[in-house]
């Protein structure tokens, strides 16, 4: 299995007030799945998400990556398997501004050199991002900041960025949620497309015209599955 969690709670501690945002959730999640995850504002979307991202721990329950324990590792040796299995897409793209689309692209692979042990050339890493920016059709504007994008395109260098270093896992916190019809349903072609080729998607969404290009659906309410 590669996703698998065990009765995870994450009870978040506000001052005095214990706020439980997930209730024990048990959820597996195969290699190659396509998977929406739907809400209410508040349900806990984001919360597992960080969860299964390794940006956020749970409160307790256990968390087996590729059937390795989660819970417990450092801080360390969180962020390697971060970068080396998921890659992530937000809502508000989360680009650096002043950054060309092609730096954006590039920057994974800065951070993860040494990591995989992969050491490629500045000028293979710079070859690498652009063939990534021409699969999702932005070869002519790797040299456009952020700003000089329209919506659909920053998210597609934001979900080229996701995959440069080749994730098994698309962890996408309401992609689509800042886009118009046209750019989402694009957006989610690619998401296809990704996920044909063997790339895990875990998307979550308030949309059900985005939930259903998904092939298997959540739903969560006050931090527990339905
Ligand atoms: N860092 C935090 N500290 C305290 N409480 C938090 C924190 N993050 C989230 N919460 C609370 O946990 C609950 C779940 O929040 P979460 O962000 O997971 O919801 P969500 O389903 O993603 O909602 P939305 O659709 O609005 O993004 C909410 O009640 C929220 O107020
Ligand atoms: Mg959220």
């Amino acid at each position: 299995m590669l996703i698998t969690l065990n009765k995870i709670t994450k009870t978040y501690q506000v001052g005095e007030i214990e706020i439980p945002a997930l209730r024990g959730v048990s959820l597996s999640i195969d290699r190659g799945e396509f998977v929406a995850i739907m809400g209410a504002s508040g349900s806990g979307k984001t919360t597992l998400m960080n969860i299964i991202g390794v940006l956020d721990q749970p409160t307790a329950g256990q968390y087996l990556l590729e059937d390795k324990e989660i819970t417990g590792l450092s801080r360390n040796a969180l962020a390697q398997i971060r970068n080396k299995k998921i890659g992530f897409v937000f809502q508000s793209f989360n680009l650096l501004p002043r950054t060309s689309a092609l730096e954006n692209v590039e920057l994974p692979l800065f951070y993860n050199s040494g990591i995989n042990g992969d050491s490629l050339s500045g000028r293979q890493k710079k070859q690498k991002a652009l063939e990534m920016l021409k699969r999702l059709g932005l070869s002519d504007r790797a040299y456009h900041h952020p700003s000089q994008l329209s919506g659909g395109q920053q998210q597609r260098v934001a979900i080229a960025r996701a995959l440069i270093n080749q994730p098994p896992i698309i962890l996408a916190d309401e992609p689509t949620g800042n886009l118009d019809t046209k750019s989402s349903q694009e957006i989610m072609a690619v998401f296809d497309q990704f996920n044909k080729e063997g790339i895990t998607i875990i998307l979550i969404t308030h949309e059900s015209d985005i939930a259903k290009y998904a092939r298997r659906l959540i739903h969560i309410r006050d931090g527990q599955l339905l």
